[in-house]
């Protein structure tokens, strides 16, 4: 970890690290979310010049999309240092006045999951984040009442994977607001070559394609994808990894020609087979997958429902076209 990162964090919360040696180490070298990095590349020159603290800023998205990363970038880009923590892990109001008052002038706080703070946390950080003040509220003897501190200047970087769980009086302090989007598949197969390079084995355009199409959208899970390939392949003896490799080896960890994996399958199947295509209430789904409804809702549904596979009713879940199409296609018949 570079030396101007410094994390709290609880251990429940720690983000996932497993791509660490291959996220990118400045903005030049971030592939994807052009708009997005187009624009926080002016907001922060703009700030430089001006010398300021960037916007506070809130990135929104499904997991692996990167909202560490450039939350990493963007503290190094300015010359700052990053103090990274979580929603859960900031559990009383003192927590965040600590955290606060060890930030130097201009460092980047990074609040990952900021969506679960609690309220009382959070409504501490609006007088923080609109004029970098607090009140410190003294109940003893002649001074009781409220005393107000003054801090440096500081951005507040918050990550959420359900943007709509934000408060509104949260969300409206923040100056910059991004939504990262799933990755194409032209900048997941750069990304995939990029790593492979990283880690010293040889893919072609085909293979690297193969990996891009099957990683649900996102880099992370390329980037887990690809070291599972290159296990493959080196047990295997292949030296490259071609379409051929790549294909074997997902098809192995049973993940699709559209990147869908066994929970996504079965998802599908109930809302198919079980529900007959009605829709189908969260909980209610979740249950029938063996799974908490937080991680069908942040990390399944958001792909199934920017591929087409399923559609989100006020009534519930329900399959769209395109489940029947891919059921047909990849359903084993049972064997009686
Ligand atoms: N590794 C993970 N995400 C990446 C990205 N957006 N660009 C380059 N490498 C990455």
């Amino acid at each position: 970890m570079p030396e101007h990162i410094q994390r709290d964090m609880s251990p429940h919360s720690l983000p996932d690290d497993t791509d660490c040696g291959l996220r990118p180490q400045s903005l030049d070298e971030y592939i994807g979310q052009k708009e997005t990095l187009a624009n926080l590349r002016v907001f922060m020159a703009a700030a430089q010049q001006r010398h300021e603290a960037l916007d506070h800023l809130l990135l929104s998205g499904p997991p692996g999309l990167g909202k560490t990363t450039l939350a990493q970038l963007i503290a190094a880009e300015m010359g700052v240092n990053l103090r990274a923590t979580s929603g859960p892990a900031i559990e009383r109001p003192i927590d965040l006045l600590i955290l606060l008052n060890s930030l130097q002038p201009y460092d980047v706080l990074f609040i990952d999951e900021i969506h679960r703070l609690s309220r009382v946390v959070e409504e501490i950080l609006y007088p923080v984040m609109e004029d970098l003040s607090f009140d410190r509220i003294l109940s003893k003897g002649a001074a009781a009442g409220a005393v107000r501190h003054k801090i440096a200047p500081f951005t507040l970087v918050g990550a959420t994977t359900k943007g709509g769980a934000i408060s509104s009086p949260l969300r409206s302090r923040f100056g910059i607001l991004f939504q990262l989007e799933f990755y194409t598949h032209d900048d997941l197969a750069a990304i995939v070559r990029r790593s492979a390079k990283l880690l010293n084995i040889e893919i072609d355009a085909e293979g690297s394609l193969e990996i891009a199409k099957r990683c649900r959208g996102t880099p992370r899970i390329a980037n887990r994808l690809i070291k599972r390939v290159r296990d493959f392949a080196q047990v295997n003896g292949d030296s490259v990894i071609t379409k051929t490799v790549a294909s074997y080896a997902l098809d192995r960890l049973s993940i699709d020609e559209c990147g869908l994996d066994r929970l996504d399958r079965l998802i599908l199947e109930l809302l198919v087979n079980r529900y007959k295509g009605e829709p189908v209430g969260l909980s209610t789904l979740a249950a029938a997958c063996q799974e908490e409804p937080e991680n069908l809702e942040e990390v399944y549904e958001p792909y199934l429902l920017a591929e087409g596979f399923i559609t989100k009713t006020p009534r519930g879940r329900q399959a769209a076209q395109r489940a029947y199409e891919h059921l047909k296609l990849t359903i084993t018949p049972r064997s009686s």
